[in-house]
């Protein structure tokens, strides 16, 4: 049994992290870039750790260069994506990866990245929205141009604001400049919390930025009342049971607290972070969730359903998915 065909809604995905190893050796090799070290022997991504994934991670982002050559990866990511069934998919983006935080760079790179989006619409059948996301560990300075960029092409393509990068660089209420200048102009918001820090790191996320997702907030389990909390507000959690697993940010599939969550009233999606990085896919993600928790139809269907009503899209978008969904 395998849910490969089943449609489903994406919501954390980073589009670089999407990359298949193959397309970015390619670039490399066109570029005459020598970025063999972050590649294990069988050509997969090779790293230690979070921290040491988060230097790969950049040293392959140094292979794409210009506008042209996020249009070719946010095509090849599509391809991938709708070939799991993926019908809508959310993806962070960030300006200091799309011309390092220059405004009319980022325009650029974004007009590339919305022509493949809608090409692959055509062609896969799979919707892409951006979320415009600051890199923590660059530090909260450099988290207001990005804001800026962000709030400057809030629109069709791009329709949230986030932060990723390092979890445990400075604490949620540093960024708040950027996260105020986002929400003021009227930006849907996320932020990466509680994959490595605690309860508190989650706590202190809702109450510094006001999010309305978090990515991850795994570690929100291990705090009763903040689940009592985060299941009356509503918040989303953008939950990645695989790439959780793989860099041991939980325990195996046996211990993810999805189902903890679940049970207790959280509103819980299922997204792959960077597939390739964590050998997942979300086709993977359904059938390991079937495999360890029993997960059925039903229960996949509930899932797409939390994921639709919190994704950043206008409710046009919002309803064409809801009939893809409906008509499967
Ligand atoms: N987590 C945090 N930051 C990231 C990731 C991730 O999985 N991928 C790229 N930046
Ligand atoms: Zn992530």
């Amino acid at each position: 049994m395998t849910y490969k065909s089943m449609p489903k809604v994406e919501l954390h995905t980073h589009l670089e992290g999407c990359a298949p190893p193959a397309f970015i050796r390619g670039l490399a090799q066109e570029k005459l870039l020598d970025i063999s070290g972050i590649f294990n022997s069988d050509g997969s991504y090779a790293y230690r750790d979070f921290d040491h994934f988060l230097q790969v991670y950049e040293a392959a982002c140094t292979t794409l260069q210009s506008p042209q050559d996020f249009y070719r990866l946010t095509k090849a990511v599509l391809e991938q994506s709708a070939a799991h069934g993926v019908v809508y998919q959310e993806t962070f983006v960030s300006p200091d990866f799309c011309g390092g935080g220059d405004m009319a760079a980022w325009r650029d790179y974004l007009a590339a990245m919305e022509t493949a989006a809608h090409e692959a619409e055509a062609e896969f059948g799979i919707t892409l929205k951006g979320i415009a996301t600051c890199i923590r560990h660059f530090g909260p300075d450099a988290a207001k141009p990005s804001a800026l960029c962000a709030v400057e092409t809030f629109g069709d393509f791009i329709t949230g604001f986030g932060m990723a990068g390092g979890e445990m660089a400075g604490r949620p209420g540093d960024f708040a400049y950027a996260f105020d200048m986002a929400r003021e102009a009227g930006m849907p918001l996320t932020c990466h919390a509680g994959e490595w820090g605690g309860p508190d790191m989650v706590a202190d996320t809702l109450r510094d930025l006001k999010v309305e997702r978090i990515g991850h907030g795994v570690n929100a389990i291990k705090d009763v009342n903040l689940v009592a909390e985060i299941a009356d507000t509503g918040v989303t959690l953008e939950v990645c049971p695989g790439s959780n697993v793989f860099l041991q940010a939980t325990g195996g599939w046996a211990d993810h607290p999805i189902q903890k969550l679940r049970d207790a009233g959280v509103k819980v999606t299922v997204s792959t972070d960077d597939p390739p990085f964590f050998a997942t896919t979300m086709t993977d993600e359904f059938d390991m969730l079937a495999q360890t928790f029993g997960w059925e139809d039903a229960d996949f269907k509930e899932v797409n359903e939390t994921a639709l009503a919190a994704a950043f899209c206008d409710d046009a978008t919002r309803a064409k998915i809801a009939k893809r969904l409906e008509t499967a």
